[in-house]
Protein backbone atom coordinates (compact mmCIF):
# COMPACT_ATOMS: atom_id res chain seq x y z
CA UNK A 1 0.00 0.00 0.00
CA UNK A 2 2.74 2.23 1.17
CA UNK A 3 4.69 1.65 -2.51
CA UNK A 4 1.37 2.46 -4.63
CA UNK A 5 0.48 5.42 -2.72
CA UNK A 6 4.14 6.92 -3.19
CA UNK A 7 4.31 5.62 -6.67
CA UNK A 8 0.79 7.69 -7.29
CA UNK A 9 2.36 10.94 -5.37
CA UNK A 10 5.32 10.88 -8.05
CA UNK A 11 3.25 10.22 -11.04
CA UNK A 12 1.24 13.33 -10.07
CA UNK A 13 4.44 15.52 -8.74
CA UNK A 14 5.54 14.25 -12.54
CA UNK A 15 2.83 15.64 -14.37
CA UNK A 16 2.84 19.11 -12.38
CA UNK A 17 6.65 19.33 -12.44
CA UNK A 18 6.21 18.83 -16.26
CA UNK A 19 3.23 21.05 -17.01
CA UNK A 20 5.38 23.66 -15.14
CA UNK A 21 8.22 22.97 -17.15
CA UNK A 22 6.88 23.53 -20.44
CA UNK A 23 4.64 26.26 -19.69
CA UNK A 24 8.20 27.78 -17.92
CA UNK A 25 9.77 27.34 -20.97
CA UNK A 26 7.71 27.99 -23.59
CA UNK A 27 4.57 30.01 -22.52
CA UNK A 28 1.08 29.37 -23.22
CA UNK A 29 0.44 30.47 -26.53
CA UNK A 30 -1.94 28.49 -28.09
CA UNK A 31 -4.08 30.69 -28.01
CA UNK A 32 -2.46 32.99 -30.29
CA UNK A 33 -3.21 29.94 -33.15
CA UNK A 34 -5.92 30.69 -35.25
CA UNK A 35 -6.77 28.57 -38.41
CA UNK A 36 -9.29 30.21 -39.55
CA UNK A 37 -9.22 32.61 -42.18
CA UNK A 38 -7.71 36.45 -40.88
CA UNK A 39 -10.02 39.10 -42.42
CA UNK A 40 -7.58 41.59 -42.61
CA UNK A 41 -4.80 40.10 -44.01
CA UNK A 42 -3.81 40.39 -47.52
CA UNK A 43 -4.98 39.09 -50.97
CA UNK A 44 -3.21 35.62 -50.39
CA UNK A 45 -3.13 33.89 -53.52
CA UNK A 46 -0.43 35.67 -54.99
CA UNK A 47 1.91 35.79 -51.75
CA UNK A 48 1.84 32.16 -51.60
CA UNK A 49 3.05 31.09 -55.44
CA UNK A 50 6.70 31.22 -53.86
CA UNK A 51 5.92 32.84 -50.62
CA UNK A 52 6.71 36.22 -49.47
CA UNK A 53 8.14 38.74 -46.52
CA UNK A 54 6.03 41.74 -46.44
CA UNK A 55 6.52 45.01 -44.39
CA UNK A 56 3.00 45.90 -42.84
CA UNK A 57 4.09 48.53 -40.56
CA UNK A 58 6.93 50.46 -39.40
CA UNK A 59 7.52 47.65 -36.76
CA UNK A 60 5.41 44.63 -38.18
CA UNK A 61 6.02 42.21 -41.00
CA UNK A 62 3.58 39.29 -42.24
CA UNK A 63 5.34 36.21 -43.72
CA UNK A 64 3.43 34.24 -46.13
CA UNK A 65 4.45 30.42 -46.00
CA UNK A 66 4.04 27.56 -47.86
CA UNK A 67 5.59 23.89 -47.48
CA UNK A 68 5.68 21.48 -50.34
CA UNK A 69 7.42 18.17 -50.15
CA UNK A 70 10.48 18.89 -49.48
CA UNK A 71 10.94 22.74 -49.18
CA UNK A 72 9.79 25.98 -47.44
CA UNK A 73 8.68 29.22 -49.44
CA UNK A 74 10.79 31.16 -48.87
CA UNK A 75 13.47 29.50 -47.24
CA UNK A 76 15.45 32.23 -46.01
CA UNK A 77 13.44 35.13 -44.25
CA UNK A 78 15.18 38.33 -42.97
CA UNK A 79 13.90 40.38 -40.05
CA UNK A 80 14.54 42.75 -37.49
CA UNK A 81 15.06 42.00 -34.04
CA UNK A 82 11.80 42.89 -32.13
CA UNK A 83 9.84 43.20 -34.79
CA UNK A 84 5.92 41.62 -34.78
CA UNK A 85 5.91 39.10 -37.38
CA UNK A 86 2.95 37.53 -38.54
CA UNK A 87 3.07 34.07 -40.29
CA UNK A 88 0.72 33.28 -42.82
CA UNK A 89 1.15 29.04 -43.42
CA UNK A 90 -0.22 26.80 -45.61
CA UNK A 91 0.82 23.69 -47.68
CA UNK A 92 0.78 23.18 -51.62
CA UNK A 93 0.18 19.18 -51.16
CA UNK A 94 0.31 17.36 -48.05
CA UNK A 95 -0.04 18.05 -43.98
CA UNK A 96 3.72 19.55 -43.04
CA UNK A 97 4.41 20.71 -39.58
CA UNK A 98 6.00 24.08 -38.67
CA UNK A 99 8.12 24.56 -36.20
CA UNK A 100 10.36 27.57 -35.63
CA UNK A 101 12.98 25.78 -33.50
CA UNK A 102 13.76 27.32 -30.11
CA UNK A 103 10.48 29.32 -29.83
CA UNK A 104 6.66 28.48 -29.16
CA UNK A 105 5.57 28.79 -32.34
CA UNK A 106 4.72 25.40 -33.67
CA UNK A 107 1.64 24.61 -36.31
CA UNK A 108 0.79 22.42 -39.25
CA UNK A 109 0.49 23.62 -42.44
CA UNK A 110 -2.63 22.13 -43.80
CA UNK A 111 -3.35 22.03 -47.55
CA UNK A 112 -6.31 24.56 -48.23
CA UNK A 113 -6.04 26.51 -44.51
CA UNK A 114 -3.57 29.06 -43.58
CA UNK A 115 -2.66 29.11 -40.09
CA UNK A 116 -1.67 32.13 -38.67
CA UNK A 117 0.85 32.64 -35.29
CA UNK A 118 2.08 36.09 -34.45
CA UNK A 119 5.60 35.79 -32.72
CA UNK A 120 8.16 38.70 -32.15
CA UNK A 121 12.09 37.25 -32.32
CA UNK A 122 13.84 38.92 -28.97
CA UNK A 123 17.17 37.29 -29.84
CA UNK A 124 19.20 37.93 -32.37
CA UNK A 125 20.89 34.90 -34.94
CA UNK A 126 19.46 32.09 -37.08
CA UNK A 127 16.64 30.30 -36.11
CA UNK A 128 15.37 27.17 -38.10
CA UNK A 129 12.25 26.43 -39.41
CA UNK A 130 11.84 22.78 -39.24
CA UNK A 131 8.97 20.19 -40.52
CA UNK A 132 7.58 18.46 -37.78
CA UNK A 133 5.11 16.25 -39.27
CA UNK A 134 6.23 13.23 -41.52
CA UNK A 135 5.99 14.16 -45.16
CA UNK A 136 7.89 11.49 -47.18
CA UNK A 137 11.58 10.86 -48.02
CA UNK A 138 12.77 14.26 -47.57
CA UNK A 139 11.15 14.94 -44.67
CA UNK A 140 14.58 15.46 -42.77
CA UNK A 141 16.02 17.87 -44.93
CA UNK A 142 12.64 20.44 -44.66
CA UNK A 143 14.24 23.24 -43.23
CA UNK A 144 13.97 26.96 -43.77
CA UNK A 145 16.03 29.88 -41.94
CA UNK A 146 15.26 32.95 -40.18
CA UNK A 147 17.81 35.53 -40.13
CA UNK A 148 17.04 38.12 -36.99
CA UNK A 149 18.90 40.75 -37.34
CU1 LIG B 1 7.29 18.49 -44.55
CU2 LIG B 1 7.86 16.78 -43.00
Amino acid sequence: RFWIFGVLVMLVLLTIGTMFYVVHDYGLVTSTHSYATDPQAPPREAAFQDGKVVRTGPNAYAVYMVGRAWHWSPDVIHVPEGAEITFYVTSADVLHGFEIQGTPVNLTAVPGVVGTVKYTFHHTGLFRIICNEYCGMFHHAMVARIIVD
